[in-house]
């Protein structure tokens, strides 16, 4: 067993640890204070190679792994997890959706310009009824022949306003349960969408996120990916990617709370002493520890394993239940050995703890990810 890095991942984490430390850290109060979009982060991580990590460079990509890629992740997000989300949704939906399930004309049109970074995906699966029960797909996508009429509403997109590309998932056959479901290529600026406004998030709050409402846009028939009726298996085997890169955003946020900490903890005074000599703050920092090193080799395993062309669905699950969890409880310790300087903006630790609220809620809840490992236990699918 190997647990040390190659000289590439180490260069990559360093790369992104460089740009999240020197340039991220700069403007984050102020762009989460305020909901400004990152789009000059957003551009020079394109040019760092970040938007297209795991892509074949002959498609345009990085050619990265899925552990330099974790790696890269948790830097970002140690400091800005709203470019770090930006980034996740790109990389591990949409460019690996359309590199994994697309054709060649595909592949070409689309996912050369999201790898490049030039142009920025969006993954339109949850509806404002259909969030975890994801097969209750409203949006219909009736076929005419060349094309397909597109009729909906999206919530919650991340990337809502500024993709150019969509990947939407919807019903062509409502009568087929998830089997009548199938996804899209839809190009952002066809007639007949309209976005709405920037929801007014507790966290993230500089990310992009938005609901999207299709009336009877027109989405030629080339741009259905794969098989009749493969919509939901793409969504699922999509995500079960995608979850690996929030595992490791909720990762960096825990660990950048814990760096905060860890500081904190050593500068500030009190009863005569240094905080950290006191056991109430030793002791909590010592928990937070050993969580975060759980949940980096959860998520590294699950990364490792994608790597290694072997199952990772439950591995993945696994992780993003238990970073998001963690990073709730680690964020939420920060807080409190900052006491009230913790609650105030300056001191960032309150803003991770309210970007790790929504680690737990996308791309499946921690409750979704038990569901998922549950029923792979009713399987006999994992034993130790
Ligand atoms: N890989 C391949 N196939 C899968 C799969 C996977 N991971 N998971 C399920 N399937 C298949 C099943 O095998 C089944 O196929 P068959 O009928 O042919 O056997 C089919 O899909 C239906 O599966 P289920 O019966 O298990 O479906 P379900 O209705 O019980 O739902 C679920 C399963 C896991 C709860 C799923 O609905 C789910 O993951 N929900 C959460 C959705 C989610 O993560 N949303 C996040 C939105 S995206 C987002 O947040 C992006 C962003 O902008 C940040």
């Amino acid at each position: 067993m190997e647990f040390s890095f190659s000289e590439e991942q180490l260069m990559i984490r360093q790369a992104a640890r460089d740009y999240a430390q020197r340039e991220l850290f700069l403007d984050v109060i102020e762009r989460d204070e305020k909901s400004i979009y990152p789009e000059k982060h957003v551009k020079a991580l394109a040019e760092l190679g970040f938007m297209g990590m795991m892509v074949d460079p002959k498609y345009d990509g990085g050619g990265m792994d899925a552990v330099s890629y974790v790696l890269a992740m948790e830097e970002i997000s140690k400091v800005d997890s709203s470019v770090a989300v930006i980034m996740s949704v790109n990389n591990s939906l949409v460019c690996w959706g359309l590199e994994t399930f697309g054709n060649e004309e595909q592949k070409e049109k689309w996912l050369k310009p999201l790898a490049r970074g030039e142009k920025i995906g969006a993954f339109l699966l949850s509806e404002p009824e259909a969030g975890s029960d994801a097969t209750s797909q409203r949006t219909t996508a009736e076929d005419h022949g060349d094309f397909y009429l597109l009729n909906g509403t999206k919530n919650w997109i991340t990337n809502g306003n500024t993709a150019s590309t969509y990947l939407v998932i919807a019903q062509t056959d409502t009568s087929a349960g998830h089997k009548g479901i199938n996804a899209f290529i839809v190009d952002r600026h066809s007639a007949g969408i309209s976005v709405g406004p920037h929801e007014n998030k507790m966290g993230m709050r500089s990310s992009d996120t938005h609901s999207v409402m299709f009336t009877d846009v027109k989405v030629p028939k080339e741009n259905r990916i794969g098989e009749n009726g493969f919509g939901f298996k793409f969504a699922m085997q999509t995500l079960d990617g995608g979850r690996i890169g929030i595992a490791a955003q909720a990762l960096g946020i825990a660990s950048g709370a814990y760096e905060l900490a860890v500081k904190y903890a050593k500068q500030r005074k009190a009863f005569g002493t240094e905080i950290i000599n006191h056991q109430a703050v030793a002791f909590k920092l010592a928990d937070m520890a050993v969580k975060i090193e759980t949940a980096r080799l959860l998520v590294l395993k699950a990364a490792w394993l994608k790597d290694q062309h072997k199952p990772y669905g439950i591995a993945s699950a696994m992780a993003k239940q238990y970073c998001a969890d963690i990073a709730m409880e680690v964020t939420t310790e920060a807080v409190q050995i900052h006491g009230g300087y913790g609650y105030v903006k300056e001191y960032h630790v309150e803003r991770l703890m309210r970007e790790a609220k929504l680690t737990q809620i996308y791309e499946g809840t921690s409750e979704i990810q038990k569901v998922v490992i549950s029923r792979a236990i009713s399987r006999n699918e994992i034993n130790f």
